[in-house]
C-alpha cells in the first residue's frame, strides 16, 4: 500500500479521487454482477431518465479506522433498506440488501488506504447513487440503471465538527411537498435546496432550516440534516411526511433512550425552540452539528438555544456515544457496526 500525502487532520467535506468504485448494471430484469472499476467517468445516454426525470437515488454513509486497527461501518443494512423505500418511491428496481452490503464491503477494502487515521477525527464516507440509465423521451421509468458506489476521505460537514453554529429558517422555500419525494433520497429534494442554501451561505448561517410546506408552523429539517431538540430530559424530533428518515436521528433516538431521555417524534411548531435547552442539526455528514441559534428572519425572531454559545451536555454525551460506537470505543450493543474482515 503506498503512502498518501493527505492533511488527514483538516480535510473538508469534499471529493477525492480514490483508487476504485464499484459497479452494478440492471438490464433485461436482473442486476448483473460486481465490478470493479477505476474510471471515474460513467458514460450514458443522451436520453437516460436520470438526466430528463430526475430517476435518481443516491445514499451516504461512513467507515472508520478504528484504535483497534479494525475498519468498521455503520449501519450499512439500514442504508440498503432506505434505497429500497426510494426505489419503491420513484420507481426503480429494488437491490437487495446483500448486494449492496458486499458492495460497500469490497469499496471500502479496495480503497483501504483512503481511510483517515484513527487520530484524525475523519472518516471515509461512502456514496451509493442508483441512476436511470436507459433512454426514454415519454415521462416513464428506465428500462437499464447503473448502481456505484465511490468513497473518499472527508472531514466534518458544518464548520467546525462539533461547534454550535447559526442556522436561519427560509420561509420563501420549500424542500418538498408533503405528499412528496421528501421522505426518498433523490436528487431533486437537493435541486430544490440549492437556492435556500445558498441565501442562508450568503448570510453567515451555516444552514437552511425548512418548515412544513403546507402550513408553515412546524419544523421539518435541514437541507441535509434531520432536526432534534432537547428539553427537560427529553430527545424530540420532528413527525413529518416530507422529511428524509435519517439513520443518525434513529440511532440518537436510541442512544437518548439508553440514556434514560424521553424521546418524542412529533410536530415542533417554530415557536416551541425558545423553549428548547439543546438542539442539533443531525446526519451522516453532520454528525451532530450543534446549533447555536435559529433566525427567523421574515418574522424578525431570533431563538437562542445556546445561550454560551456551547454545545450542551446531553448533545456531548449522544455525540460521544454514536462516534464511540462508530470507533469501536464503545461496544456495540444495538449491532449497528460492520467490522471489515
Ligand atoms: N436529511 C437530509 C435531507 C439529508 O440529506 C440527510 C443526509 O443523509 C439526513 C437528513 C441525515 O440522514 P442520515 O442520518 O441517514 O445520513
Ligand atoms: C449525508 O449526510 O450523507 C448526506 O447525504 C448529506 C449531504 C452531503 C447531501
Amino acid at each position: 500500500m503506498s503512502q498518501l500525502n493527505i492533511d488527514w487532520a483538516n480535510l473538508p467535506f469534499g471529493y477525492m479521487p480514490t483508487d476504485y468504485n464499484v459497479r452494478c448494471y440492471f438490464r433485461n430484469g436482473a442486476w448483473g454482477e460486481i465490478e470493479l472499476c477505476s474510471e471515474e467517468n460513467i458514460n450514458i445516454h443522451m436520453a437516460a431518465t436520470c438526466l430528463h426525470y430526475g430517476q435518481e437515488a443516491f445514499e451516504g454513509l461512513k467507515a472508520f479506522r478504528c484504535k483497534d486497527g479494525k475498519i468498521r461501518i455503520f449501519r450499512m443494512e439500514a442504508n440498503a433498506e432506505r434505497l429500497q423505500s426510494t426505489c419503491r418511491g420513484i420507481l426503480m428496481p429494488e437491490l437487495p440488501t446483500e448486494k449492496f452490503c458486499e458492495m460497500v464491503k469490497k469499496v471500502v477494502k479496495m480503497n483501504e488506504r483512503f481511510i483517515p487515521p484513527y487520530e484524525s477525527g475523519a472518516s471515509l464516507y461512502i456514496r451509493p447513487l442508483l441512476i436511470g440509465t436507459g433512454a426514454q423521451v415519454g415521462v416513464r421509468p428506465a428500462n437499464e440503471y447503473l448502481f456505484v458506489i465511490f468513497v473518499t476521505p472527508v472531514g466534518p460537514y458544518f464548520k467546525g465538527g462539533f461547534a454550535a453554529n447559526p442556522y436561519v429558517v427560509i420561509r420563501e422555500f420549500d424542500r418538498s411537498a408533503p405528499l412528496g419525494t421528501g421522505i426518498y433520497k433523490v436528487g431533486g429534494n437537493y435541486a430544490a435546496s440549492l437556492l435556500a442554501n445558498k441565501k442562508a451561505h450568503d448570510l453567515g448561517y451555516s444552514c437552511e432550516f425548512y418548515l412544513d410546506a403546507k402550513e408553515k408552523k412546524y419544523i421539518d429539517e435541514a437541507g441535509a440534516a434531520n432536526f432534534f431538540g432537547i428539553k427537560n430530559n427529553t430527545y424530540i424530533t420532528p413527525k413529518s411526511t416530507s422529511i428524509l428518515p435519517s439513520i443518525t436521528n434513529r440511532s440518537l433516538m436510541q442512544l437518548a433512550e439508553d440514556l434514560g431521555l424521553k424521546v418524542e417524534r412529533r410536530q415542533i411548531p417554530i415557536e416551541e425552540l425558545a423553549t428548547f435547552e439543546e438542539a442539533g442539526a443531525c446526519g451522516t455528514a453532520a454528525v451532530i452539528s450543534p446549533i447555536e441559534r435559529i433566525d427567523d428572519l421574515e418574522l424578525n425572531k431570533s431563538y437562542i438555544i445556546a445561550k454560551d454559545g456551547k454545545p450542551g451536555p446531553i448533545s456531548k454525551k449522544l455525540y460521544d456515544k454514536l462516534r464511540g460506537i462508530q470507533y469501536g470505543d464503545e461496544p456495540d450493543v444495538h449491532n449497528w457496526v460492520t467490522v471489515l474482515d
